[in-house]
């Protein structure tokens, strides 16, 4: 039994280096340098939805590991503006962003950022955090709206009128009354899958325009 279900997890993860290996979008993020194919999700949501991130924005970007997205936002945003990255995982240092080492869904994590921010509002928030997977499905859709919650609820302490948020989600469990909360403070909320998300992966992202209090 024990040996059956061995073979199992390793014929699945040999599965996932194969994917992994084939995947044009990591091939192309180890061509051009970057620290994961993720970057391509956020850069295709940002030109297409024409999100005018402005050199001087403050942004925060929520599970920041290994940090291909804190590389673009801050290439954006130039050495006015600030990124303040937050994850569980420890970073190699970027220039120009400020790093948290830190369980965003802890009062510790609360509290790093809120000193980061230093008083200042903030123009994005975006979250590319998912749970770990637990394999329960119900489980990890939970933790997944957990983090969501939690973003919104940092999103409506710090942003500005007017300010964005992305996030990454599973459809399931307690989505609709997520996205309902969501559309209660912006004025559009848009559900994104981009090409580089893997089509056998459950994520997509929702993007809200024009916070308002
Ligand atoms: C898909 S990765 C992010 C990739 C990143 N956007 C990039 O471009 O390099 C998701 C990250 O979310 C982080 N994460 C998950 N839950 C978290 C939490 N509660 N607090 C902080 N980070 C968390 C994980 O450690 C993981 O590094």
């Amino acid at each position: 039994m024990a040996q059956s279900s061995k073979s199992r997890a390793a014929r699945k993860t040999s599965a996932w280096y194969h994917r992994h290996a084939n995947d044009p979008h990591v091939k192309r993020a180890r061509k051009e340098g970057k620290r994961s194919r993720a970057a391509f999700k956020l850069t295709e949501i940002l030109d297409r939805y024409d999100l005018n991130i402005r050199r001087n924005s403050v942004i925060v970007d929520l599970g920041s590991a290994p940090g291909s997205w804190s590389v673009e936002l801050v290439r954006r945003i130039g050495p006015e503006g600030l990124v303040i990255g937050i994850d569980l995982l420890p970073l190699h240092p970027i220039s120009g962003v400020r790093l948290i080492q830190a369980d965003f869904d802890s009062p510790e994590g609360q509290q790093a950022l809120q000193e980061a921010l230093g008083g200042r509002t903030v123009d994005m928030v975006v979250s590319d955090m998912a749970p770990e997977m637990s394999g329960d499905k119900l489980v990890d859709q939970m933790r997944m709206i957990r983090l969501n919650e939690m973003t919104l609820y940092f999103a409506r302490q710090y942003l500005r009128d007017g300010g964005n948020v992305l996030m990454k989600t599973f459809m399931g469990e307690g989505y609709d009354a997520f996205r309902r909360d969501l559309g209660a403070s912006f004025k559009t909320v848009k559900n994104i899958k981009p090409a580089a998300s893997r089509k056998t992966s459950a994520e997509f992202f929702l993007l809200g325009t024009s916070f308002y209090r």
